[in-house]
């Protein structure tokens, strides 16, 4: 059954039908019950079972023991959000030590409780875990650079490409930052607004990476050129179908930040 509820635990509190985003539980004498054409309308963020102090309710996707609870004593302090949040740094040079898949699919999993719109979670990961072929990603990124210079000038002058291709030819790669894996974002080109959902998934990445020891910056000319060079979709195998969102390099960070960087004061209206 797509709705159940157990009305021996129940206590009718109604948190249920408060919290609901489609609202389509309704209060009955007997307690809650989903409304006709409830499982079409639900977008299952399993608020409703969340929500529940007497673990009443369960959906058929999703049981209350299949939850994990919310542990009061692990809630962060002001203090420590601060911390946490600004203490977070672009990472641009990272030790030469692979991370293990296991450990990277751990923080994905933390990544993609991230909020999606309508909860469709359509974000994919695509993980370029050997360091070789990262490389090899860099060096389509600064082919496109080139082909750019030569048929754009004016945008690689913006983008500064030439001080980038000469640094490549150099040995110094300022695009991928020799870091060891990159990590892209996609969706599938149907879904609306799935850059948001991609750069939001991102940010959780970002937030989630320095508790595991490890750190992350934007790739920001390696996602321009996955969308902008044929050749760079083809070796990533982006199909047709799929449009890359995002691009950040991932790895072990090499050195220990002793302090945090002053930003802008919000920039803030009322109305
Ligand atoms: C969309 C986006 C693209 C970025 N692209 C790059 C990039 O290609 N290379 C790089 O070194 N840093 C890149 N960055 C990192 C920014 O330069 C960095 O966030 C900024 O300097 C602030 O530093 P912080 O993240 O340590 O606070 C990018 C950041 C964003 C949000």
């Amino acid at each position: 059954m797509f709705f159940s509820v157990d009305y021996e635990k129940c206590n009718q509190d109604s948190l249920c039908s408060l919290v609901c985003p489609a609202k389509i539980i309704e209060m009955q004498d007997q307690g809650p019950v989903a409304i006709d054409g409830a499982e079409e309308a639900c977008i299952r963020c399993g608020h409703c079972v969340a929500i529940c102090p007497e673990a009443a309710l369960q959906l058929d996707f999703l049981a209350p023991e299949s939850c994990l609870p919310i542990d009061d004593k692990l809630q962060l302090s002001v203090d420590h959000v601060e911390h946490f949040l600004r203490s977070r740094r672009s990472i641009r040079a990272y030790r030469q030590k692979s991370v293990p898949k296991a450990v990277l699919e751990q923080v994905l999993a933390i990544a993609s409780s991230a909020p999606t719109g309508s909860n469709r979670q359509p974000v994919k990961w695509m993980v370029v875990h050997e360091k070789d072929k990262v490389q090899a990603v860099a060096g389509h990124v600064i082919d496109w650079m080139q082909s750019v210079q030569a048929n754009q000038p004016e945008l690689a002058e913006m983008f500064n490409m030439a001080r980038l291709i000469g640094a490549w030819e150099n040995g110094i790669d300022r695009i991928c930052r020799d870091a060891s894996h990159l990590l892209f974002t996609y969706t599938s080109k149907e879904v609306r607004n799935g850059s948001t959902d991609c750069h939001t998934a991102i940010a959780y990445l970002e937030l989630a990476l320095p508790s595991f020891n490890l750190g992350s910056c934007w790739a920001g000319y390696v996602n321009f050129a996955a969308s902008n060079w044929p050749p760079l979709a083809d070796f990533l195998g982006f199909s047709v179908d799929f449009m890359c969102q995002g691009a950040v390099m991932v790895g072990y960070p090499k050195f220990d930040y002793k302090r945090i960087p002053k930003r802008n004061a919000p920039d803030i209206i009322y109305k």
